[in-house]
């Protein structure tokens, strides 16, 4: 029986904790918020999970820390000071921060090998990918473990090798948030129209194909050279859009999104409950032989 030391029971740590418990893990939650009790009511009849406001405690016997606090360099900073005090000498010490890079957070450290970023996707028990990056002084052995760890809870790890600035997923993201943005902004189309645009060609795709794998069928028998050299050539010309900053123009993007999903509690939980429904229903066919 693994233990995983959540620390930082927000949307991410308490997701880290469910995907945890389905693999039979001990967990033990760790925040210093007053209402931790109530934060953690789901897991009350589930004698696996303990909830603590005393950090050191928390991830003493853990395998695997899971740092999912405040994104704050000073936060993680000293949460990390004390996790590496506390824990086990072999046991794996992971950010979830989507921003800040394990050597950043480990500067100060006299013992900084065993850090790592492991970088989930929202939600994490849900979504396959954690992103895996060693800090400058990270040891390799660390990342091996990392790595083990992370399959051993059903994750997909990639491991990458440069601490860039949004590591990769965010950098796509990013990227394709940038044009859609600018797009909608533009008039081309609405946030509406954007989105059934992409979750009937781009988001089917992905989930089944990989980008590159793509370009090699885009060019049927020829492959990707064959693409390259046809409609890609055309393609690669175009030039992209800059999204506005203006805040009139930003304003009215998130009206737009807002009078389409809803906003407030009911409609986070209808849309999250969408999400989840649906994602584990992908998430099934894609497992099925
Ligand atoms: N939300 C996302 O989509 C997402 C995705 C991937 C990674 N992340 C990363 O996960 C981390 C947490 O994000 P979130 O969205 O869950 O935030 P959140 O605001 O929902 O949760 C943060 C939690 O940290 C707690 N906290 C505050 N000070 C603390 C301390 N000293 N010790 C322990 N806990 C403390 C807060 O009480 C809160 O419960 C961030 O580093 C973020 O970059 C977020």
């Amino acid at each position: 029986m693994r233990t995983i030391a959540i620390v930082g029971a927000g949307v991410i740590g308490l997701s880290w904790a469910r995907l945890a418990r389905e693999h039979g893990w001990d967990v033990v939650i760790t925040d210093p918020r007053p209402d931790l009790e109530n934060v953690v009511a789901e897991f009350a009849d589930d004698e696996h999970v303990r909830a603590t406001s005393d950090l050191a405690e928390a991830v003493a016997d853990a395998d695997l820390v899971q740092e999912n606090g405040p994104e704050r360099l000073d936060v993680k900073k000293s949460l990390f000071a004390e996790i590496v005090q506390a824990a086990k000498p072999d046991a794996v010490l992971a950010t979830s921060s989507s921003s800040i890079s394990a050597t950043l957070i480990a500067t100060e450290l006299e013992d900084p090998a065993r850090v790592v970023v492991g970088h989930p996707f929202n939600p994490p028990e849900l979504m396959p990918l954690v992103e895996v990056l060693p800090g400058e002084r990270t040891a390799p052995e660390a990342v091996d473990r990392a790595v083990e760890l992370y399959e051993a809870l059903g994750r997909v790890p990639v491991v990458i090798r440069k601490e860039l600035p949004g590591f990769v997923a965010n950098r796509l993201q990013m990227a394709l948030s940038r044009e859609a943005r600018y797009l909608v902004e533009q008039g081309v189309v609405s946030a509406e129209q954007l989105d059934t645009i992409l979750q009937n060609s781009l988001g089917l795709r992905w989930a089944t194909t990989g980008l590159f794998e793509g370009n090699v069928l885009g060019g049927g028998p020829g492959g990707i050279r064959h693409l390259f050299a046809g409609v890609g050539a055309e393609t690669g010309k175009i030039e992209f859009g800059v999204p506005s900053t203006d805040p009139e123009v930003v304003e009215n993007l998130f009206e737009q999104v807002e009078d389409t999903y809803g906003v407030g509690p009911e409609a986070y939980e209808r849309l999250r409950d969408k999400r989840d429904h649906r994602t584990r229903a992908v998430l099934k066919a894609l497992r099925a032989p």
